[in-house]
């Protein structure tokens, strides 16, 4: 338990123990249409006071901006946060709107300068492969970060959007700390190979996008409709067209789950995930993105939140009729690979 009351839990077998929630930092600065850099600046403040310790960022958020945003944060409260960043979305000279995965040796050693640099720190706590090279092996890549953690360029590791046996195989040449993979009521691919294996191994995961990218919340009902130019949701298959308004739908559940205990629909969605430590016994420490302090304080209020087994029961049924993938280009994700 943090002093602000929040529940802990720890990165991997040797990693530090974090609040329970983290907090997603990517939409400050990347993908979610226009921010208000004062309001990102106090909801991190305001996170960091409510027990929030874990913050998660990438090089690839708005290429650097993220990291550089974040960086006076993480100055001043250096003590007290974990800086979890990531490598591995190369941006082609010849054409800045595209990304090519690469996780060759040359590349990972000048992405963790440059991240350190931006960061303006000496040491990154968590250094996460972003996405997988399958033309690299695995095993090449974590004996590179290995390398990084032994020159004291970082602290721990992390892989993002591996499969099982992907997991294992980087295990072998390294601890890891925790795999970051999409996990919530609209996704849960990972639960079949990824999340036994993490048990197996003792290694934490941190379930990004649990909220459904703000879709489990209500806020949004159709990408194209309520969702400015520019904005990345506008490209996902879930929420644009019919596809977005059979979605819709799904939230009915998790509505009579809210109306129940007083609470809003991202908290439901957020306290189910909370609650798959319980249901895989291992530690589960989601990320949820926001740029609001009211929106922090709603989410980490989640973690109070239990679920009975009927209402676990209720919301069992969604994930298996989403309608439409996680990303229009599927090769990206592990899913593609199993
Ligand atoms: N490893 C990967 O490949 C990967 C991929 C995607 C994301 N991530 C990480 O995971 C973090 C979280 O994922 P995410 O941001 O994609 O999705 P998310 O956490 O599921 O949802 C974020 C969206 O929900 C909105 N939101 C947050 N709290 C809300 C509330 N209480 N009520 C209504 N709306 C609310 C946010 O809007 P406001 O910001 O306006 O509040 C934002 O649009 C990211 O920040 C990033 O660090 C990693």
């Amino acid at each position: 338990m943090t002093d602000s009351g929040m529940p802990t839990a720890r990165l991997g077998t040797d990693g530090p123990e974090v609040g329970a929630q983290g907090l997603g930092c990517m939409g400050m600065s990347f993908g979610y249409g226009p921010s208000d850099a004062e309001a990102s600046r106090a909801t991190l403040e305001r996170a960091l006071e409510l027990g929030v310790t874990l913050y998660d960022t990438a090089d690839a958020y708005g290429a650097g901006e993220n990291e550089r945003f974040l960086a006076p944060f993480f100055q001043a409260h250096r003590e007290e946060v974990v800086v979890a960043t990531k490598f591995a979305l190369s941006i082609p000279p010849d054409d800045p709107t595209r990304r090519i995965v690469r996780n060759d040796a040359p590349y990972i050693r000048e992405a963790v300068e440059a991240s350190l640099r931006r960061l303006d720190l000496d040491v990154i706590d968590l250094y996460y492969m972003h996405r997988r090279d399958a033309n690299v092996p695995i095993e090449e890549t974590v004996g590179v970060m290995a390398d990084l953690v032994r020159e004291g360029k970082v602290k721990h590791l992390g892989l993002s959007e591996v499969t099982g046996e992907e997991l294992r195989a980087a295990r072998t040449v390294h601890p890891i700390a925790a795999v970051q993979s999409e996990w919530s009521l609209f996704s849960r691919d990972i639960e079949a190979g990824v999340v036994p294996a993490a048990r197996e191994l003792g290694v934490a995961l941190v379930p990004y996008s649990p909220l459904g990218r703000g879709f489990l919340t209500g806020s949004f009902a159709n990408a194209e409709q309520d969702l400015t130019e520019g904005d990345f949701r506008r490209q996902q298959p879930r929420f644009t067209g019919e596809n977005a308004a059979a979605n819709a739908a799904l939230l009915a559940p998790v509505r009579a789950v809210a109306e129940a205990h007083g609470a809003t629909l991202g908290q439901i969605a957020l306290a189910w995930v909370h609650q798959r430590a319980q249901v895989h016994g291992l530690p589960v420490i989601p990320i949820p993105g926001t740029r609001k302090p009211t929106r922090v304080a709603e989410n980490t209020a989640a973690t109070r939140i239990v679920l009975t087994d009927d209402e676990l029961s209720s919301l069992e049924p969604i994930a298996e009729k989403v309608a439409g993938d996680r990303y229009a280009d599927m090769t990206f994700t592990s899913a593609g690979r199993e």
